[in-house]
């Protein structure tokens, strides 16, 4: 079993999600001691407090998959300036009940890919600033705005050469933040 689990978080549900593609594309870029596993939040129902006595099955397994986890890597497009509600729904489901927050302590990456200009940026800043209240370390620098480009991706998937060495970097340095987190 590989030392450090990384659950991934995609913010779009869309099968042929360029975000997706993005996910699968860098987590090649991690060592051999590094796993990945997208967790599933398309079955979760919309979030109403309350159930918080009583979380739906799926709400409990996302509970289990997080804090299994060593780390978090999300991975979003930006949708009207914010994050997927689909995101934020998941989000608030593992926060609760209060004071059960699976999140917490949990360091995290951010990245997203958009066929707009800005990559995603305002959709991350957003994130940042939920992660920031529920407590999860995430990952400064680099920033990663993804501009989607003809290229970015070969034609097996992988990242393309152009934008090669700027995710290596970035996946490096999260590499770091996730071992310097939790040893
Ligand atoms: C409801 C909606 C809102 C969107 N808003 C933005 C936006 O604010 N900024 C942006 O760059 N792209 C926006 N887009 C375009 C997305 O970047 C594009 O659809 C992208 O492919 C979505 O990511 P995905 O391929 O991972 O599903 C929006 C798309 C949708 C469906």
């Amino acid at each position: 079993m590989s030392q450090y689990q990384i659950a991934v978080i995609v913010g779009s549900l869309r099968k042929d999600s360029l975000n997706k593609k993005l996910a699968n594309a860098i987590v090649k870029l991690a060592p051999s001691e590094f796993s990945f596993q997208q967790l599933q939040i398309d079955d979760l129902p919309l979030y109403n407090q309350d159930d918080d006595e009583q979380q739906a099955a799926a709400v409990k397994r996302l509970k289990n998959e997080v804090t299994a986890a060593q780390g978090l890597l999300f991975v979003t497009p930006e949708y009207n300036r914010s994050i997927p509600g689909v995101l934020k729904n998941a989000l608030d489901h593992a926060s609760r009940p209060y004071g059960q927050n699976a999140w917490a302590g949990k360091p995290a990456g951010v990245i997203g890919a958009s066929i707009g200009a800005i990559g995603t940026a305002m959709a991350q800043q957003h994130l940042r600033n939920i992660l920031a209240y529920l407590d999860v370390p995430t990952l400064g620098q680099p920033e990663a705005f993804i501009h989607v480009r003809e290229g970015l991706f070969d034609s097996a998937g992988n990242i393309g050469t152009e934008s090669k060495e700027f995710l290596q970097t970035w996946m490096d340095q999260y590499v770091a933040w996730v071992k310097k987190h939790v040893n």
